[in-house]
């Protein structure tokens, strides 16, 4: 366990409130009576917010829990597509746009109604069908940020044949250990996405996963950046050749309420992802209740954009599962935010006239270094609601978003949850919390969570320990794809009977929550979550190196940065030059291995990483060396003039 970030502890010393706007507070979601209901029938209030769904059958069983295994809404039948896509055409509601799609290159833009993603999702669930798709089976999708990405996730959704979305970033490395994981025998792709201006090219990542994954017997491949790309007969089929030329009639079968919905790998604390396995009539019911009553969702009125990617939870979540089944419209984006100019991001909210934006704390500090007058030259005054997620956000960032953003009168809200969660746990409501910079103040209505030391007990207000969830909640995970042994041990076996988030937090004098960042070796990179195991092991397997520690230091911009302390094999020559291409070649192995986003902001190659007597190579001195801070407790050292002679090299190179 590491203490949490010194850096953070300045989040404690924050006593600026804002009240809830006035307007807000009145029309809102959420009335204040909203946290006793939930309290005085927990079950209740969930079963409620089920309501808001269509099911086929209704359950008999809000909830059976035999630790550590939940199951919610038992007996229920659903169609997550149908509740995301047919039943807002059946209402009446078929012309209202689901999303106005931005594509990178300017004025690349599409408008696609409700009726016609039903129309699309329909097609395509026909296709996979054809393509031998059926439900229960796993379908992997590496895809842009592009429509045909939501649509594939709904046909899947519509088969009951659970998707594993990796994000195009992964390597195809990951990707092969993915679909291998999880055993998917179809993968949805595209040739290629845009990234700032040029092609970044998807297919051949496919084909070389591909290439070592023998049950895979299709690849669905949309055109978006048409380029030339290899093509293998019998194997690869274009999406517009199968799925535009498919019926758009298509009878939903309804599923289980605990049918799985979706793999999502994330990292943990060793070197293999976990699958993380989310089920459907709860984790729906938990994304659409969040989506209502934190973002505040007026389908009739609101334009909702989360700006993250689609391979990410946040993404499936609050850009796809939670969004549509509320009925709202959404922005999708698909390019960086500097695309076309610094400016974008806030000329597309001008544009569409976007009231709710959700974005993570990194981005918010990048758009803070590029300066007030970008976002200055747009009206921004649609605006209502702004909301974070993805790492703690320091008082200055949140201040930031809130005054240039949200012109000084906006709500802000701080949302915490992890993959695991499937929705937002901890935050606060924003027409009724008085928020405080950098707090998520209290646990979402109908979530029970707390703060606890060591031995597990509660701390008082005014403490700091570790993040537990006392009580099951939808959209929890049901398990790791193929690992219950892992799913044990990782969530409900460091203290009894709750899960353990992994994350530290302080309950201030109010006993609102202060989110302190991972107690464990997992970093947190712009919101991204990368285990030090994963990349330590991707460094060693390069021919050159002894020994790697990795390490996650606080970065001003991206949360942490990645710092990698490597030694090199006797022998391997790593003066001068020599030693700056081995330093590049690392960098591609971890790319090649992970992707690009694993990649170290630095590396350093020293003789010798310091040990304990026992062999144990002492992370904690590293992680006080890649942050310039006097060194901790060298004691239990083999040898400290190791770690003084590195400390020394870090001054030297930076
Ligand atoms: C980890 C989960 C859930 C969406 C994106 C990340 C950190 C997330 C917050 C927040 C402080 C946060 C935690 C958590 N985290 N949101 N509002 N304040 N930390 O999902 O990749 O599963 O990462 O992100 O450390 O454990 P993820």
């Amino acid at each position: 366990m590491t203490t949490p970030d010194p850096e953070l502890s300045a989040l404690l010393h924050e006593s600026r409130q804002f009240d809830p706007p006035a307007e807000l507070a009145a029309h809102a979601n959420a009335q204040p009576d909203v946290y006793q209901r939930a309290k005085e029938d927990r079950l209740g209030f969930w079963a409620d917010q089920a309501r808001r769904l269509t099911w086929d059958r209704e359950w008999d069983d809000v909830l059976q829990w035999e630790l550590p295994y939940a199951k919610w809404f038992v007996g229920g039948t659903l169609n997550a597509a149908v509740n995301c896509v047919d039943r807002h055409v059946d209402a009446g509601n078929g012309d209202r746009v689901a999303f106005h799609w931005v594509g990178e290159p300017e004025d690349d833009t599409r408008a696609i109604t409700y009726r016609q993603l039903k129309d699309d999702v329909c097609r395509a669930a026909n296709a996979l069908t054809d393509l031998g798709v059926r439900a229960g089976d796993r379908v992997a999708i590496y895809m842009p940020m592009i429509p045909e990405t939501v649509v594939a996730m709904l046909a899947c959704a519509r088969l009951g044949a659970p998707h594993t979305v990796v994000f195009a970033g992964y390597s195809a490395d990951a990707l092969k250990t993915r679909i291998i994981d999880c055993d998917a025998h179809v993968v949805i792709t595209a040739d290629g996405s845009w990234r700032k201006g040029s092609i970044n090219p998807l297919k051949p990542a496919v084909d070389e996963a591909v290439s070592e994954c023998p049950d895979v017997r299709s690849v669905l491949v949309v055109r978006r950046t048409e380029q030339d790309v290899d093509w293998t007969d019998g194997r690869d089929v274009w999406w517009h050749d199968v799925v535009d030329s498919a019926s758009p009639e298509h009878v939903a079968e309804m599923f289980d309420a605990e049918h799985p919905l979706y793999v999502m790998y994330t990292s943990g604390t060793t070197g293999k992802p976990k699958g993380v396995l989310h089920t459907t009539g709860g984790y729906l019911t938990h994304v659409s209740a969040t989506c209502r009553l934190i973002f505040d969702m007026k389908p009739e009125t609101d334009v909702f954009w989360t700006a993250a990617d689609i391979g990410w939870v946040t993404g499936h979540s609050y850009i796809v599962y939670g969004p549509l089944a509320n009925g709202v419209t959404s922005v999708m984006y698909e390019g960086a935010p500097d695309a076309g100019g610094k400016d974008r991001w806030w000329k597309i909210i001008e544009d569409y006239k976007v009231t709710i934006l959700y974005t993570a704390p990194t981005t918010i500090r990048t758009f803070m270094k590029w300066g007030e007058e970008y976002p200055r030259a747009h009206d921004l005054s649609s605006l209502r609601i702004l909301g974070s997620v993805g790492e703690p956000i320091n008082p200055e960032a949140w201040i930031w978003y809130r005054k240039n953003i949200g012109g000084n009168k906006t709500a802000v809200v701080d949302t915490w949850w992890q993959t695991e969660n499937g929705g937002v746990l901890i935050t606060p409501l924003p027409g009724i919390t008085r928020t405080k910079p950098g707090a998520a103040m209290q646990p979402f209505p109908g979530i029970s969570a707390d703060v606890v030391n060591n031995e597990g007990r509660a701390v008082a207000n005014g403490e700091a320990g570790f993040v537990v969830i006392t009580e099951p909640w939808p959209g929890m995970l049901r398990g790791i794809w193929g690992d219950d042994e892992r799913y044990k041990k990782t969530y409900w076996s460091k203290f009894e009977g709750v899960y353990f988030a992994g994350d530290g937090a302080k309950k201030d004098e109010d006993g609102d929550f202060w989110l302190l960042g991972r107690v464990d070796d997992v970093m947190n990179v712009s919101g991204h979550r990368i285990s030090t195991t994963e990349v330590e092991s991707a460094l060693v397997s390069h021919p050159s190196v002894a020994e790697a520690a990795v390490v996650g230091a606080s970065d001003a911009v991206t949360g942490q940065g990645i710092v990698a302390f490597v030694s090199i094999k006797a022998g391997v020559d790593e003066e001068g030059d020599a030693g700056a291409a081995l330093v590049d070649d690392l960098r591609a192995t971890v790319a090649r291995q992970i992707g690009k986003i694993a990649r170290p902001r630095q590396i350093l190659l020293t003789p010798e990483l310091p040990k304990t007597r026992s062999g144990k190579i002492m992370r904690r001195l590293l992680l006080d060396v890649a942050e310039h801070r006097e060194l901790g407790d060298v004691t239990t050292l083999a040898d400290s003039s190791v770690v003084s002679a590195i400390a020394d090299q870090m001054e030297a190179s930076t």
